[in-house]
Parts: structure tokens; sequence; C-alpha cells
């Protein structure tokens, strides 16, 4: 069995620490959806046309290292607001999703739109102060100067956008798990995905 899970929810919710878990424990390939739009955002910082930024990405846009910023993290959810930026980014990640190894995605409507049919769907969450506190630890580990407060509104402002934009709102699918870290430590959660994975998918862990 090719085995395609899905993983979505708001920004710091802990989808990226689960999601690379998830394929460690099955030895599936990752790929974090959001990475693709910030690089998209990114461009567009620099004065390229957010469609133009979609259309012509490469693996090396992938790999800046400014990636993680704030500024970055908020061009991102703008262009994905875009149908036509997120057209154009669809192919390659649906293409990835379908690899025979099977694929662990991350991202905002993996579950919803880019793989529909996958095995398994999560929709990770957190409280907004729980998340912040991740990230304000996150960003203050790799050396940026920001408070928490700038930190909880910065994900407020992107949660509201990327859940109400027209194109693939961030919501749970209707066949999601939803998965609260808020009081659980990241080891209780993957313990969790594991054995969801493994009861609905008669799939075990390789590691
Ligand atoms: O996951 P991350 O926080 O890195 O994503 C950055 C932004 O990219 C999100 O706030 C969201 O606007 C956008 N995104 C999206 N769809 C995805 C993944 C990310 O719209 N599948």
């Amino acid at each position: 069995m090719r085995l395609t899970i899905a993983i979505d929810g708001p920004a710091a919710a802990g989808k990226g620490t689960l999601s690379r878990a998830l394929a460690a424990a099955f030895g599936l390939a990752h790929l974090d959806t959001g990475l693709i739009y910030r690089a998209a955002g990114r461009r567009t910082l620099d004065g390229t046309p957010a469609l133009e930024a979609a259309q012509t990405m490469t693996a090396t846009d992938l790999e800046a290292d400014d990636l993680r910023t704030p500024d970055v993290a908020r061009a991102a959810s703008q262009v994905a607001a875009i149908p036509e930026v997120r057209a154009a980014l669809v192919d390659f990640q649906r293409a990835f999703a379908r690899r025979s190894g099977g694929s662990v995605l991350d991202g905002r409507d993996i579950g919803t739109v880019i793989c529909p049919d996958a095995e398994v769907k999560f929709f990770v969450t957190a409280s907004d102060d729980v998340r912040a506190e991740r990230r304000f630890r996150e960003l203050l580990g790799t050396g940026h100067d920001v408070t928490f407060e700038s930190v909880l509104a910065d994900l407020k402002e992107r949660d509201a956008r990327d859940s109400a934009r027209a194109a693939a709102p961030m919501k749970p699918a209707v066949d999601a798990v939803v998965l609260d870290t808020s009081e659980m430590d990241i080891d209780a959660a993957v313990a969790a995905a594991i054995s969801l994975v493994t009861d609905r998918t008669g799939c075990q862990p390789v590691t």
C-alpha cells in the first residue's frame, strides 16, 4: 500500500515536528508545503510579482536561509491567498504526494485540496498562547529580535487570513483527526499519531 499522510493546522501547532516524526517512523518522504509559499513570498519582498515567483520557483528558492523570518511568513500568507499562485503550485505538491515510497505533506489545505484521498489526515492545533510561546522561543533561539506580543499578533493575523481566504482556506477536512497539542508534549503527540496510523492502515513503524 502506498501511504499518504496529510497534516494541516495553524502556524506553530507542531505540524512540522509531527510530520518529520511520522515520516521517519513509517519511512516516508516529507514535504513542508509552507516552505513553498514562504519561498514565493520571499521573492515578492525583492519585487518579483507573486505569480511570477510561483511559476518560476526552483529548488534553490526552497533552500534560502531566511525563509523562517516573520516578514517572510507574512508575505507567504499574502501570496497564498491569490488563487492563481496556489494553482501554479498544485501539480508539484500532488506529484510529490504520489511518489511510490509514500509521503507526508504538511500545510493548510493538504487534506482538503492537495490530497483529499490521503489514507490518514490530521489537523494539528493548539491554543494561541501556546503556539505563540513556541514560535517566540524558536525565533529567539535563531537570533531574531522579537517580543511575545508581536509574535502572538503575527500568528493571529496570519491564521485569520489563512482561514478567511476564498481559495483553499485552512480548515480541518471532514475526515481529519484533530490533535490538540496545547497540553501534550511532542513525544505524546507523536505516539498518539503513530498508533492511529497503524490502526487505520495496518502499516507498522519501520523505526
Ligand atoms: O506552514 P508555514 O507557517 O510555514 O506556512 C506559511 C504560510 O504559507 C501560511 O501562513 C499559509 O498562508 C501558507 N500556506 C498555505 N497552504 C499550505 C501551506 C502554507 O496557504 N499548504
